[in-house]
């Protein structure tokens, strides 16, 4: 055979395996301009595959842009609002002539412990998790369908299934698992395959464990030593490749799955219950 590979790039040629990638996949990545969105997006652009990507800072989207080889289909929106999010998928739809494969990225959690954390927490931190993953899906599944299928991933949390505060970020992560599974088996006839991946905790520049190392690096060095059995935090890049796996057809076996990638971390955080 002279060409196993369908003419793609030698990057792809890993030993005459095979390995697809994701070249040509059209993408949608919600939350990519920081953190592990950014991450997914850098990666599947790197790997050929055609992004699009929302935050709600534009600045933010422009500087992504910018810094890129490839170029990325980026909007500013909330994804907390309804119609600026499937204005954002049919907008990329129309970009990119279909979509292969959606990644709910953008979450988060607003409010402190149990009896800090009022109804508004509670509802905002369900809204940019799980409300916003329900509304992408279903913006997404016609044209998923259209394309003989694809994939969605949800990136849920350690937090979604061990115990650690504060506890409405937990549950609404926790919901994410179970709705990964449950549109498996719905969306399955279609061949769109769904599955949820669970980051242990990440060093993101600015955020709590990036902080916590830098300001309070020897209760930082307790919490590695007590649940960190790998000796240090997973990585978002580390992430970000599970991810790109997950999107590419080397997975089609994988469906309805709960895929942690925390090194084996023990709780989610350093007051663990
Ligand atoms: N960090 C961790 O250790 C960790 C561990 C496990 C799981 N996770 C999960 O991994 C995902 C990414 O976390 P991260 O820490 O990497 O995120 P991050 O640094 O907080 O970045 C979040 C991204 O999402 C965007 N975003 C947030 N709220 C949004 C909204 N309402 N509408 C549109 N875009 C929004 C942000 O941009 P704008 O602010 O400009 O909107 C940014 O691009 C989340 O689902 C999180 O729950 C994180």
């Amino acid at each position: 055979m002279s060409n196993v590979n369908g003419g793609r790039p030698a990057v792809h040629q890993t030993g005459g395996t095979g390995w697809p990638g994701v070249l040509g996949k059209r993408v949608l990545v919600t939350g990519g301009t920081r953190g592990l969105g950014e991450q997914i997006v850098r990666l599947l652009a790197a790997e050929g595959a055609r992004v699009a990507t929302c935050a709600r800072t534009a600045r933010d989207l422009e500087t992504l842009a910018a810094s890129m080889d490839s170029a990325v289909f980026t909007q500013p929106l909330d994804v907390t609002a309804p119609e600026e999010l499937e204005g954002f998928v049919a907008a990329a739809v129309k970009r990119f002539g279909g979509l292969d494969g959606v990644v709910a990225c953008a979450g988060g959690s607003r409010g402190g412990g149990f009896e800090q954390a009022d109804a508004e927490d509670w509802a905002a931190t369900w809204e940019v998790n799980v409300g916003h993953t329900v509304r992408l899906v279903r913006a997404a599944v016609p044209h998923l369908r259209a394309a003989g299928g694809g994939s969605v991933v949800v990136i849920s949390s350690i937090s979604g299934w061990k115990p650690g505060p504060p506890v409405q970020y937990g549950v609404a992560k926790s919901a994410q698992i179970q709705l990964a599974a449950s549109l498996a088996r719905e969306l399955g006839p279609d061949g769109i395959r769904v599955n949820a991946v669970s980051p242990g905790s990440m060093l993101i520049p600015g955020r709590r464990w990036e902080r916590m190392r830098r300001e309070e690096p020897e209760a930082f060095a307790r919490f590695v030593a007590a649940e960190l059995p790998g000796g240090e935090p997973v990585a978002p890049q580390e992430v970000a490749r599970v991810v790109a796996f997950l999107l590419s057809d080397w997975s089609s076996g994988i469906s309805g799955a709960h895929l942690p990638v925390d090194r084996a971390q023990n709780a989610p955080s350093p007051e663990g219950y």
